[in-house]
């Protein structure tokens, strides 16, 4: 037997749903029950009647369906799939930013803590930031973190009053306007998709085709006639483009940028986190309570 196969087997033997983040490697994505976004994984973590969610990602999000689903069993295959971006910001941090702002409302990408999000009035992922800041009203100063390319990118759409803290992910924030217009210039006409934590996203919006989470990437993969599309995103999305639609040819703006932590985990660890029911991810109840107000927010948006 194959271990995709064993995989397989395994996850109705325990009972098990598997997720997969658009990132993950071929081989895991291939044999996961859903392929996702970070919101679209979460709903799908609430709506599964499994008693155990293995979620091939990072530790962020499994923290979140943990969060969402507090009576079932959170597996993270790999405990070193963590998150540069989510490091940038500690409770603390936010507790004091908070205290130079009193009243601001704050919003907090699902990249953070537990303990981060226990400190938000409303989470959000890439594909749903900008209707969240909508639905606050126009008065309110806002506190957003801690993605500050995501952040411009939706000040500027919305035009609010945001205060964003100043942290990056890596492998998005090194995609720069140069590496944009390079790739730009040795493809002419292909449209050019980027992830709202691109480095180069707001700097230089009108290179940009359109401004996506990883769904939104796939989805316009799945639709478009176009010979070439240029991706500016973590290149582990290539796979699902590719497989979705064969005809159109999807180029990285840069084939290295590779993210560490959603490469920890293979179908080895995934194997031997249904077989030993290992790393069961958990949340403090007294965290969990005051993160789930935020984390519902964003799901129902
Ligand atoms: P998405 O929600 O767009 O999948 O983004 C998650 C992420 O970690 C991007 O780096
Ligand atoms: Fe975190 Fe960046 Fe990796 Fe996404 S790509 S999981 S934001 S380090």
């Amino acid at each position: 037997m194959s271990l995709a196969e064993e995989v397989v087997r395994l996850k109705d033997e325990k009972d098990a749903v598997l997720l997969a983040h658009n990132y993950q490697r071929p081989e895991v994505q291939d044999v996961a029950d859903y392929v996702g976004d970070s919101l679209y994984l979460s709903r799908k973590a609430m709506e599964s009647d499994r008693s155990v969610i293995v979620f091939a990602g990072v530790r962020f999000m499994a923290e979140t369906a943990k969060i969402l689903n507090p009576t079932r069993t959170v597996l993270l295959p790999d405990l070193k799939a963590g998150c540069a971006l989510a490091d940038a910001i500690t409770a603390d941090e936010l507790r004091a930013w908070k205290a130079e702002h009193p009243g601001a409302v704050v919003v907090a990408y699902i990249n953070t803590s537990a303990d981060v999000k226990a400190e938000a009035d409303f989470c959000c992922t890439s594909s749903n930031a900008l209707k969240i800041v909508e639905q606050i009203p126009r008065d309110r100063e806002i506190l957003f973190l801690p993605d500050m390319f995501l952040g411009d990118y939706v000040r500027r759409k919305t035009g609010r009053t945001m205060h964003l803290w100043v942290g990056d992910c890596p492998v998005h924030a090194k995609l720069r306007p140069e590496t944009l217009e390079q790739a730009r210039a040795a493809h002419p006409g292909a449209p050019v998709l980027a992830h709202p934590e691109c480095g180069c996203g707001t700097q230089v919006l009108p290179l940009v085709d359109r401004v996506l989470s990883t769904d939104g990437m796939v989805r316009f993969a799945e639709e478009t006639r176009a010979p070439e599309v240029l991706v500016a995103t973590e290149v582990g999305i290539l796979h699902r483009m590719r497989t979705l639609n064969p005809m159109t040819s999807f180029t990285p703006i840069d084939a290295g940028a590779i993210c560490p932590f959603m490469k920890e985990i293979d179908l080895e660890d995934v194997r031997d986190s249904l077989l030993r029911r290992q790393f069961e991810i958990d949340v403090p109840s007294g965290v969990a309570a005051k993160a789930r107000l935020a984390l519902e927010r964003m799901v129902a948006a």
